[in-house]
């Protein structure tokens, strides 16, 4: 199939990517993958370089050389868990992300960079990108993006498509009512045939990051304490709900605030991931209780079981004013009549909160009890916790290799020629 400058951009010629940014991580990879090649956490290490001094570069006189500059005069940044995780006096973490979209461009550029050279491994100028985008991004993000990619980037052809659409797509569906529970925040969208409805489209910032600051709380209140990882040099073995017995490590001085924090977030979500649960319907002690505990093991070595907790802890993402089920409901009344039978045969569950045990059960109760009856409600979500979290990703993989789409790209030629006015009618 070939492009609109006679270039060949799908199949296996010439291998599209897709990006999707997120709050929580950047999903990476190659069209026509079933899953991204690399699922990057959506922050950036800034701090010096900490020089780790390799044999050959010792001088006669023993002194230790720097490649470039002085250590510590030039700052670094530092991407991905290996680099991220190991305690480096003086870096902070930062986002590049805000409200949804790119906010801080240095910064997207060194992930950018970094996707290039060590994930992808092959030079930008080969690959056209397709990149996921919020159906709330705004004008001047958008240009900006298409610009980067075609300017420094070379890429030979660029596309932007909604991630509630991507999601749809991703479920074999062209009209859904995408309910997507991010890190940031959760949305609900309705895609009409493979349009997003951005007017009706409703958000809260009750997602991931909610139910982490949640669980931190619930922890505090229950006076366990979630001691740093990298902090622990051993632990000895005790018995269950037993006070913690370990040594500490000696850390480096210097340690940020913005990083033990983010390495704090790392552990409240995984406990989040292994603990959590959501309940069929609302929080009800007596009916959690019958439920079968999850044992958890602290980084300091303190277990025990939560039974209950577990359920209580993920009431706020189904909050009435704010939880997803209401989201979706205002979508939905926000469209034309003739248009919501189809949306309630179609609602999607996507995002990493989707990926929660019993979350798409939930919204479908809720649904159910909420949705006008005279339409029939199906709730779709991929089986796989993966592919639920990836789900845009996975639309754009596909969207990128069929066919018919080869003549949407806007080429390098076209941008060159009719320049940002190319965005608003290509990518609406
Ligand atoms: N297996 C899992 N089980 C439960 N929650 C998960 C799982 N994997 C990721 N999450 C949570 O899902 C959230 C990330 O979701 P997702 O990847 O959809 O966010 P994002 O698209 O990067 O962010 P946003 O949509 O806010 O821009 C995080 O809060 C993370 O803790
Ligand atoms: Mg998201």
């Amino acid at each position: 199939m070939s492009g609109p400058n006679g270039m060949l951009y799908g199949g296996d010629e010439i291998g599209a990517l897709v990006f999707d940014p997120g709050h929580h991580s950047l999903r990476v990879g190659y069209a026509q993958e079933d899953t991204p090649k690399a699922d990057i956490p959506a922050v950036v290490g800034v701090g010096p370089a900490t020089h780790v001094p390799e044999p050959e570069e010792k001088v006669p006189d023993g002194n230790v050389t720097q490649t470039g500059s002085k250590a510590g005069s030039e700052l670094r940044h530092y991407i991905d868990v290996t680099e991220l995780h190991v305690p480096r006096p003086g870096m902070e973490i930062q986002t590049y992300m805000k409200d949804g979209q790119v906010d801080n461009w240095d910064l997207f550029e060194k992930m950018l960079d970094y996707c290039y050279s060590k994930v992808i491994r092959s030079p930008p100028e080969h690959h056209p990108a397709l990149f996921t985008e919020a159906v709330w991004s705004s004008r001047s993000g958008r240009e900006k993006l298409a610009e980067l990619l075609f300017e420094k980037y070379q890429a030979p052809a660029f596309f932007l498509a909604k991630n509630a659409v991507l999601a749809a797509f991703a479920n074999g569906r062209s009209t859904a009512l995408v309910v997507d529970a991010g890190a940031s925040q959760t949305s609900a969208v309705p895609v009409i045939d493979g349009y997003a409805l951005t007017s009706a489209a409703v958000r809260s910032p009750v997602g991931g990051d909610h139910l982490a600051a949640q669980a931190k709380a619930m922890l505090a209140s229950m006076h366990i304490q979630m001691l740093p990882i990298y902090s622990i040099q051993s632990k000895e073995v005790i018995r269950e709900r037993e006070r913690a017995r370990y040594t500490l490590k000696s850390l480096p001085a210097g340690l940020t605030q913005s990083w033990q924090q983010y390495m704090l977030k790392k552990q409240y979500e995984d406990f989040c991931h292994c603990v959590a649960q959501v309940s069929e319907s609302a929080y009800d002690e007596r009916t959690a209780a019958a439920v079968p505990g999850v044992h958890y093991e602290f980084p300091g070595g303190y277990h025990q079981d939560f039974g209950p907790e577990r359920f209580k802890l993920t009431e706020c993402l189904f909050e009435p004013t704010l939880g997803a089920a209401h989201l979706a409901c205002s979508a939905a009344g926000a469209c034309d009549a003739d248009a919501r039978g189809a949306l309630w045969g179609g609602v999607v569950a996507c995002g990493g909160g989707a990926a929660l045990s019993g979350w798409a059960e939930r919204l479908g109760r809720e649904l159910a009890s909420r949705a006008p009856s005279a339409h029939r409600l199906k709730v779709c979500a991929a089986p796989a916790p993966l592919e639920r979290r990836c789900a845009a990703w996975i639309g754009g993989s596909i969207l990128a290799s069929i066919g018919s789409f080869q003549q949407m790209w806007i080429s390098s030629q076209e941008f060159d020629e009719s320049g940002k006015g190319q965005l608003e009618r290509k990518c609406p």
